[in-house]
């Protein structure tokens, strides 16, 4: 239990920065762009990894996945439609994402519900990946159980015969989604945990708005207790 007790010592006292509702944007996407921008330029090492958590019959499940774009609708990232997150995301479509960049000292946490991107996104965004991740991306039945590494070996060979000479195009399993936030909170590590938390929510009529459809509501912030 040596390892334990130093464990437990091991803190850091987070100095780098702040965050004040005066200088914080209105909108929660155009501070996630802010953030975004001074991530990659401290060197962030892959700004764009984010845990994803989706729920199926009342048990979290979370994984990385890469950040893809985002925009003022919301934030992309591709997939196995029929791996374990696409199954939870077809029955609950409600998931959270997490970003943390500890070189800046700075977590963000997003809640939101998804939408498959159309499939002409999702198109375009398959073409742009090389050829050997697209072959991949067939070959893959992300999250099922298999003998062993032989059987991707296996069906890159058998993938490589059958697309010789041919465009490696998407597989209908396999595509985007957007995840259209409703609650964002910015965290901002500080002195003695201190630290700054403030949080988004997207209200209509005094409500917290969750639904994709209708009109976007509007964006109220407040500042939460570390
Ligand atoms: C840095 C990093 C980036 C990843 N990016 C993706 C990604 O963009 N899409 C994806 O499907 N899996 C990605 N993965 C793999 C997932 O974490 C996960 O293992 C896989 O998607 C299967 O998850 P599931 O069984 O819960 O569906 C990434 C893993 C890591 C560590």
């Amino acid at each position: 239990m040596e390892k334990g007790k130093s464990i437990a010592q091991m803190r850091q006292d987070y100095q780098q920065g702040y965050l004040l509702e005066s200088e914080a944007h209105a909108d929660p996407m155009l501070q996630f762009d802010q953030w975004f921008v001074e991530a990659e330029k401290a060197e962030v090492y892959e700004p764009n990894a984010m845990s994803l958590a989706t729920s199926m019959n009342g048990q979290p499940s979370i994984r990385i996945v890469l950040l893809k774009g985002y925009d003022a609708q919301g934030f992309t990232f591709f997939t196995n439609y029929l791996s374990d997150k696409g199954k939870a995301l077809a029955v609950n479509p409600k998931a959270s994402l997490n970003f943390f960049w500890k070189e800046i000292e700075r977590q963000i946490r997003i809640e939101g519900m998804v939408e498959k991107l159309p499939a002409e996104a999702s198109d375009a965004y398959f073409m742009s990946r090389d050829r050997g991740s697209r072959i991949g991306a067939w070959a893959s039945p992300q999250s099922q159980e298999i003998a062993d590494r032989s059987v991707l070996e296996g069906k890159v060979a058998e993938l490589l015969t059958q697309f010789e000479g041919k465009e490696v195009t998407r597989p209908p399993h396999w595509g985007g989604y957007l995840l259209r936030p409703h609650r964002v909170e910015f965290w901002q590590g500080r002195k003695s945990r201190l630290h700054d938390r403030l949080v988004y929510e997207r209200i209509e009529n005094g409500e917290l708005r969750i639904e994709n459809e209708g009109p976007m509501g509007e964006w109220k912030m407040v500042r939460l207790a570390p």
